[in-house]
């Protein structure tokens, strides 16, 4: 989810790189960095010192990178970036190759030093890195005995480190035989870019599950890890694929397997402006993120479901899982969306671990005479690790003993630092403001816990094993409603004008009810009210006419009848039906005047599915509306005040 850049050629690198991380940071990243391969000597490195603090820190005494490969990276945004290399005494300039970074935490907080690029021990060899390297851990304890130092608490690090090692270990070995290498040991997805000034005007770039992408020019080229920084410059590309490694000079350029086949790439000529680009084609961010969701559920799962050996690792808690699942009560707390994933949660702890959970607004926890206490756990869920009312509530329950646990999204936000401990989400940076990837990811990461939770307890071994099968197999059966979105989008059509909108569901999906109407609302001011199906007849039933579309989640599960009861309830006062419901089935068809169809699926896994068409159906009809959907009226991104 990090930001890459990099060229070569015989312009100077510095500029072109921090106008490149400039193009990346609509991302909203939280620390930069480059590195330039200069030729010349360090001379007068004293006197820069500070200002490549974290450089000499790396290097340490001596700095040996004669040859020159320097390195300024900053925590902050592209802008503190600039300021670094502005006061850098030219540290950096006379280079006409580099690499840039910004990160997005994922490993370690935001900091100068777990910032990118990261350098080896001697300085020779600097990296940067988007993904994540799942078997760091091991690498760390194996390099440690080899006398590498880690100076940052990032997984990428082991990747540079690796590299130097098999380099100097390995006889004949050259940078791209060393890179090749370490690529066959690490586990994980990587998007990486690699200088060495022992084998200088040469970058190396390699990718599996995280993008790239060469832009060619005359006598240079770029690499990114989208096009946004490259089409100014060129617009003819080379996307590499999972696999491939890039071998870039001044005078070619040759892609191979990472097994070290020659790999044909033919040109693509980019013809969209950079606006598209940013939002990867689609009109909105927030369209962009619905559409990204498949990979966001796949990165957290990512080291974390090991199906192959039939557990879950949440390293994030690991240490705490036995007092977690001594747990008298779990109290979970936060806001808005997060508080509707916090619902989810309530079903799938309970079903799968057997512990009592409420939950409760952070708002109102803070504001009543809360009963929590030693013995008590509190999980706060947010995206954005700084919304105030969930910080008060996880504060107060510090204060009186419970232990806190956090689900958050953003690394370091002040959530996150304060929580016991916890599990990150690993959604990467949400931009819309409507919260789409950053809920599936936290219902994901619930799941998980749920599941690890009630592993040798509620659960057998063959039912935990099927939930890992359910979990792995999501990303395909969210694709799958995403291809539909065309039907969405007509449904959306059809209800454009609609002033009030009611959305029903049961079990594990009423939740889903209140978050599509959260959706709606938000985006398209439509209003819109979630109920438990089976409470329309207590009073909403009453605001039902031909003027009320009905959403009601109704996928093929225990509760099935009596939520086609609620439809006929519905249909009886004249309402229109719009239904979630279970790919093949036909019933529903002839009750509701749309259907909207998901992929079959175990009940606690129904919520992840029956939630991407809402999302798509109020995206669709805020834009039919003509709403901004990215900057929905009176609403803030992160909601830092009571
Ligand atoms: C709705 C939405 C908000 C947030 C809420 C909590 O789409 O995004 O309801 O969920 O403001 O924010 P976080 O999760 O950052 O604590």
């Amino acid at each position: 989810m990090c930001g890459i850049v990099g060229y070569i050629g015989q312009q100077e690198a510095a500029p072109l790189l921090l106008k490149g991380l400039q193009r990346l940071e609509y991302r909203g990243y939280d620390s930069a960095g480059i590195a330039v391969q200069s030729g010349v000597r360090c001379d007068g490195l004293g006197a820069t010192g500070e200002v490549l603090g974290v450089r000499c820190d790396v290097l340490g005494e001596g700095m040996k990178d004669e040859a020159g490969v320097r390195v300024v990276k900053r925590k902050g945004n592209v802008a503190s970036l600039g300021e670094a290399l502005a006061g850098s005494n030219g540290a950096v300039s006379g280079a006409t190759m580099g690499i840039g970074h910004m990160r997005w935490a994922t490993h370690g907080d935001p900091s100068d030093r777990n910032a990118h690029p990261h350098v080896s021990a001697d300085g020779s060899i600097a990296l940067i890195h988007n993904g994540i390297i799942e078997n760091h851990a091991a690498l760390r304890v194996e390099l440690g005995k080899h006398g590498y130092e880690f100076v940052s608490d990032t997984d990428s690090e082991v990747l540079v480190h690796l590299i130097d090692h098999l380099w100097k270990s390995i006889p004949f070995m050259n940078f791209e035989g060393a890179v090749r290498e370490a690529l066959s040991i690490v586990d994980g997805a990587y998007g990486i870019c690699v200088i060495s000034s022992r084998e200088p005007d040469k970058l190396l770039v390699a990718r599996n599950g995280s993008p790239l992408v060469i832009g060619v020019g005359e006598g240079e080229y770029f690499v990114a890890s989208d096009a946004a920084p490259i089409v100014e410059h060129t617009r003819r590309v080379v996307y590499l694929s999972d696999g491939e490694m890039g071998v870039i000079t001044r005078d070619g350029y040759t892609v191979k397997s990472i097994g070290n086949i020659v790999c044909e790439k033919g040109l693509t000529e980019l013809d969209f402006d950079l606006e598209e680009i940013e939002k990867a084609g689609f009109e909105h961010f927030m369209l962009k993120e619905i559409f990204e969701q498949p990979e966001v559920m796949q990165d957290v799962m990512r080291g974390r479901v090991r199906l192959d050996e039939g557990r879950i690792q949440l390293g994030g808690i690991s240490d705490q899982l036995e007092r977690l699942r001594e747990a008298k009560r779990i109290v979970i707390c936060a806001c808005g969306t997060s508080w509707h994933a916090g619902l989810i949660g309530e079903y799938l702890i309970e079903e799968f671990a057997r512990i009592p959970v409420e939950v409760d607004y952070a708002s109102e926890f803070r504001y009543r005479s809360p009963i929590v206490g030693p013995g008590d756990v509190m999980i706060v869920i947010s995206q954005s690790g700084e919304t105030a009312d969930t910080l008060a509530a996880l504060r107060m329950a510090k204060e009186k003993g419970a232990m806190v646990v956090g689900i958050c999204n953003v690394v370091g936000s002040t959530i996150a630092r304060e929580t016991d401990c916890g599990m990150y989400t690993h959604a990467g940076p949400e931009i819309g403001v409507a919260s789409t990837k950053a809920f599936t990811a936290q219902v994901i990461v619930l799941t998980m816990l749920a599941l690890a939770l009630g592993k040798d307890r509620a659960l057998s071994d063959a039912e935990f094993i099927q939930a890992l099968q359910c979990l792995s197999s999501l990303p395909e059966r969210v694709k799958r409603i995403l291809g539909c979105s065309e039907q969405i989008r007509e449904i959306a059509e059809a209800y454009k004008d609609a002033k009030n909108f009611l959305y029903l569901g049961r079990g594990y999906n009423f939740p889903v009810a209140l978050e599509g109407a959260l959706k709606l609302k938000e985006i398209s001011y439509i209003h819109a009210e979630g109920y438990p199906a089976a409470e329309m007849k207590h009073g909403p039933i009453a605001l039902i006419d031909e003027e009320m579309p009905v959403v009601v989640i109704a996928p093929k599960d225990d509760t099935y009848q009596k939520v086609l009861s609620n439809i006929q309830e519905v249909k009886a006062r004249g309402g229109r039906v719009i239904a979630i419901a279970t790919e093949g089935d036909e019933e529903i068809r002839e009750l509701a005047d749309h259907v909207m169809y998901v992929p079959k699926g175990k009940a606690f896994m129904m919520p992840l599915l029956t939630v991407i068409p809402l999302q798509l159906l109020s995206y669709f009809i805020a834009t039919l509306r003509g709403c901004d959907v990215d900057r929905p009226r009176n609403l803030a991104k992160s909601v830092t005040v009571e």
